[in-house]
């Protein structure tokens, strides 16, 4: 979609349909904002008068649409609930612009003209106009024959986007604006990778997806397959691979700044769970679970999504590494078994007791792999437990970790980005869930903290650095078209991500000299007041 920014006057700006949000309180009487007053009056007071007599209020969630018939440059004016001035924040119009691409959709208009609200927050504000735009118009409809005959329908093709009275145009909102619009397109792209159908997207494909989000961002690209996943005695993710005809593949994509003594910090890692297709393997799933397993792959996904904008754009003094590990799992005569021992990266050993609870071991392996290469910290995102989701629901994000500041930055950048994320501890008091008779640990334990139990695992292979889990099981599909979201693959994690490497950038620019190793040393300084 077609962006361009326009300075803050009352002028007409062209487009379609006329977007105008609000908040409460401010379609009646003196609160009216410039832009509606003005629309108003080219009806003769009849879109305020309509819209009150129709119940709207700007609450959340409300809108009203109606049609100027030719008195307005714009054929027709779409108003938008913003809810309370006092309780705003930007995912709220992201959600409503999100709202407002889906109405255009289904009005087949190509062009609208967007009122920016005025707040106090004018590069957040139109950052998240753009986002929930472009994430608005996303349709994953390729494989519907009569969507492929109607190629040539329109589609929202632009948007023009009116600064609030009294603002200009400036460098700063131009990049809000073109941030915003790589990481929405961004987010889309993993939507497209997740919506696609397990046969389409294979690890093979997926591998190539990474290649290809590489080379555009300028990245560094190492694929591996069977052979390089046993050279580096990945026993974990051999274990669950062996059961499929589908080719494994190991991802490897980095980010260096171009300032060699940048290119010198310690890295952030990022891991993504990367299941193709799981149908549980031998303890399989019933049916009704297992048609959304495609959705297995989300956390990469996301961590790929998050490395195109990172690489392309956001650019910061260090370097970022993303480490995926992609297979399907499933059930063969060759697939492993429960009861089956398995020798991870790391050298433990897991009892298998459920081969449903294959992300943590492949996780397990990319967990110890990532650890080597001396990060400041790891992210991971994964599609990981069901209990995750009976806790947290669909659209909240399970945060896991020890490290309270590493948690608490991912927790304000996933606030920052409009990503709902609440932390769950990882107790030692579970530890027994995992306690295996024969080996160092089984994968999976009882049902109860099925959650906390899946964290607990993969804590065993990251050792001292600090470390965050995000189990996005829920969040990684919406049930409902809910603001910008789709029923299906939403890219759940990625503008976290994104948020979080931007703030991380922020903070290495106030304090330029790169410390001779960090990561050693701050390994030398927790042993120490560990003993
Ligand atoms: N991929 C699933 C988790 C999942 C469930 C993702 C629902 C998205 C939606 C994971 O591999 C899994 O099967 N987890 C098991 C763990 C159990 C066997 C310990 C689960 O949650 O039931
Ligand atoms: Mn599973
Ligand atoms: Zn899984």
């Amino acid at each position: 979609m077609q962006f361009s920014l326009v300075s803050g006057d009352a002028a007409p700006v062209s487009g379609e349909l006329l977007v105008i949000p609000l908040f409460e309180g401010e379609l009646v009487g003196d609160a009216a904002p410039a832009p509606l007053a003005t629309a108003d009056s080219a009806l003769d007071g009849k879109l305020r008068a309509a819209a009150t007599q129709e119940g709207f209020k700007a609450k959340v969630d409300q809108s009203f649409l109606l049609h100027t018939l030719g008195r307005l440059g714009n054929e027709r004016v779409l108003l938008l609930g913003l809810g309370n001035r006092a309780r705003f924040q930007p995912e709220v119009l992201r959600l409503a612009a999100g709202r407002a691409a889906k109405t255009a959709q289904r009005l087949k208009v190509t062009s609208i003209a967007f009122r920016v609200p005025a707040t106090d927050r004018a590069e957040d504000v139109v950052r998240a106009v753009v986002e929930g735009l472009e994430l608005g118009v996303y349709r994953f409809d390729k494989y519907k024959s009569a969507a492929r005959e109607d190629k040539g329908s329109p589609k929202l093709k632009s948007a023009t986007l009116a600064l609030p009275p009294g603002s200009e145009k400036s460098r700063a909102l131009d990049d809000a604006l073109n941030l915003g619009l790589k990481v929405a397109e961004a987010v889309n792209w993993a939507r497209d990778l997740v919506n696609e159908p397990p046969n389409v997207v294979t690890p093979v494909r997926l591998a190539q997806a990474a290649q290809q989000a590489a080379k555009e961002a300028g990245l560094q690209a190492e694929i591996g397959g069977r052979k390089e996943i046993e050279r580096l005695n990945m026993g974990m993710f051999l274990g669950v691979t062996v059961g499929s005809a589908q080719e494994p593949r190991l991802i490897h994509l980095v980010y260096t700044p171009k300032n060699a003594k940048d290119a010198k910090r310690a890295p952030l890692a990022l891991v993504g769970k990367a299941i193709t297709f799981d149908s549980g393997g031998l303890s399989l799933k019933p049916t009704e679970g297992m048609v959304e397993m495609k959705t297995d792959m989300a956390g990469s996904a996301a961590v790929l999504a998050a490395m195109k904008v990172i690489g392309g754009v956001v650019k910061p003094p260090f370097p970022v590494h993303a480490f995926i590990g992609a297979c399907e799992n499933m059930p063969s005569g060759t697939a492993y078994k429960p009861g089956d021992i398995l020798t991870a990266r790391s050298g433990k050993t897991v009892e298998i007791t459920n081969t449903d609870a294959e992300g943590r071991l492949v996780l397990g392996d990319m967990l110890t792999w990532a650890g080597e290469h001396e990060p400041s910290a790891i992210i991971d995102l994964a599609t990981l437990t069901g209990a995750c989701m009976v806790a947290l629901g669909n659209y909240i994000v399970g945060a896991f970790g020890d490290d309270d500041a590493t948690v608490n930055s991912v927790l304000d950048a996933a606030k920052s980005a409009g990503e709902e994320m609440w932390r769950l501890p990882i107790s030692d008091m579970q530890k027994d869930a995992l306690r295996s008779d024969v080996a160092d640990m089984k994968n999976s334990g009882e049902r109860w903290g099925g959650a906390i139990n899946a964290a607990l695992f993969l804590k065993e292979f990251v050792g001292d650095i600090p470390w965050v889990h995000l189990d996005i099981a829920g969040p990684s599909n919406s049930p409902k078209e809910r603001g910008y979201l789709n029923k299906g693959a939403t890219g759940s994690g990625a503008r976290t991500l994104v948020e979080l490497v931007r703030r991380r950038a922020a903070d290495v620019a106030t304090q330029p000299e790169p410390k001779a190793e960090p990561v050693k040393a701050a390994k030398r300084a927790k042993a120490k007041t560990a003993r």
